[in-house]
């Protein structure tokens, strides 16, 4: 095969060998050849609709691509560093492969355009199977959350026990979060979904191309408006690397969770044995590998959102070689998020739920506390002088001992003369979840209608 690069016309000595595997993306932007073939066989169909190709020329040109296609996915290609990129590599071989007509493909075109139509392409169905792991995710979220309207865990500030809340709530912000998480990658794809091609190096062509039809062929939502910019930038790769650092955050602060609730001090949920591992010297060990690598590699990604913002800083228009540095930090960043979501997605379904831990823990934090500051306040004493006297009752409970609901009336009485045998009822935990029965509270009522919310949501 001739791997003579296609730009030496004007060169009089060959390339150094290591400038020549220094300037080489192919090792990593191989990664993109469906699409590089999906915009060339494109970009050949417009060009025989507008007279540039003839027909005969388009389909020996859409033939040999996919037989490449195929031989990409045999094994049977060689990707050879002399060739520089992916774009090369392919092209090189279809005019190997059909002859001369091979070198008319790239009429009216660049690499530069070329290149950034290719990942907008890659990064739209990456989208779209993340978006589709998150909403697995999500749905096996909401699985446990329905098992566990009910079921009362202490719920926590400063990560002191606070108030008691149902495990099925809890989990319900979890999938807020990761609801908004969605709704940004939705968002998201609608910049990434634009085409380049057609802007060719960066001023446009002198050919009558037909950008419509050509982003009609790829299903582009629409056509870069202006050619300088569509070769150049790389905002949609930085707002997809920040809206997955966003999703990270989220998967990291539910990782912590998970570590802290199956420690021995917490002891709320056992992970399941498939999901966690050993050590290899203390044999009563069983680490929560997973949740702790997630929220690890959550600093990859900021990395690589750091690295693309840097990356974009201060180029002047238009395209600069330095947007070949793109690829690896948004290959990784695609590739930490599929990981993470696919593990969380599948861990979900084994978690066992200890209900008698989180019970006990709500009941040993005096969560009701605010509860009787509450009722106090609903028998006419002032909210912070009930503070005060419900502040007096946890201090005596602490020294002896004892919780809130285990005082005799007369002791209660002792902090204050208006309180009465109704206070018992109060002070139950499944009172004072069932007490906050509004739109976003924790009442197991308003769990199970958030649940129905969030399955149509999912629909
Ligand atoms: N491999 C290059 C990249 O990833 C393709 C574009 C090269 N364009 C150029 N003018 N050298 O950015």
């Amino acid at each position: 095969m001739n791997i003579e690069k296609p730009w030496t016309g004007r060169f009089t000595e060959p390339t150094d060998s290591f400038v020549e595997a220094f300037t080489a993306s192919v090792t990593f932007d191989r990664r993109l050849y469906h699409y590089d073939i999906m915009g060339s066989i494109a970009h050949a169909k417009m060009l025989a609709k507008v007279g540039v190709l003839t027909d005969k020329e388009m389909h020996q040109i859409v033939d040999g691509l996919k037989q490449i296609e195929n031989d990409i996915e045999q094994g049977n290609f060689a990707w050879l560093i002399e060739l520089e990129d992916v774009h090369m590599n392919i092209e090189a071989r279809l005019t190997d492969r059909i002859g001369m007509v091979g070198k008319k493909l790239h009429t009216g075109r660049s690499r530069n355009d070329q290149v950034a139509t290719d990942i907008r392409l890659y990064l739209r169905d990456q989208i779209d199977s993340i978006s589709s792991e998150l909403q697995r995710f999500m749905h096996n979220l909401l699985i446990i959350a329905e098992r566990e309207a009910e079921t009362i865990m202490s719920g926590f500030t400063h990560l002191q026990s606070a108030q008691p809340v149902t495990f099925g709530h809890h989990l319900l912000a979890w999938f807020e979060m990761l609801k908004r998480d969605l709704d940004r990658f939705k968002d998201c794809r609608k910049r990434v979904n634009q085409m380049p091609l057609g802007s060719a190096a960066l001023a446009g062509t002198t050919y009558p191309l037909d950008r419509d039809y050509t982003a009609q062929l790829l299903e582009f939502e629409g056509v870069c408006q202006n050619s300088l910019d569509a070769v150049s930038d790389r905002d949609f790769a930085i707002e997809f690397t920040s809206v997955s650092a966003i999703l990270m955050m989220h998967l990291s602060r539910f990782g912590e969770e998970l570590v802290l609730w199956s420690s021995q001090q917490f002891d709320f949920v056992d992970l399941g044995d498939s999901f966690c591992t050993g050590s290899s010297i203390m044999p009563q060990k069983k680490n929560p590998d997973v949740p702790e690598l997630v929220r690890g590699k959550t600093g990859r990604v900021y990395g690589h959102l750091m690295s693309l913002l840097t990356l974009m800083k201060s180029q002047p228009l238009a395209y600069n070689k330095d947007n070949q540095e793109d690829k690896e930090p948004l290959f990784d960043t695609i590739d930490t998020l599929k990981g993470s979501l696919k593990v969380y997605a599948d861990m979900m379904l084994g978690i066992k739920v200890k209900q008698d831990k989180m019970r006990k823990a709500a009941r040993e934090g005096f969560t009701t506390a605010t509860d009787l500051a509450d009722y106090l306040v609903r028998k006419g004493i002032a909210f912070r002088d009930a503070h005060e006297i419900v502040g007096k009752a946890v201090r005596h409970c602490v020294d002896h001992h004892c919780y809130l609901d285990e005082l005799p009336l007369e002791t209660f009485k002792t902090f204050s003369k208006k309180i009465e045998e109704d206070v018992y009822q109060v002070l139950t935990l499944e009172g004072s979840v069932s007490a906050r029965n509004h739109l976003g509270g924790t009442a197991p009522e308003q769990v199970k209608k958030a649940i129905a919310r969030a399955k149509q949501s999912l629909t």
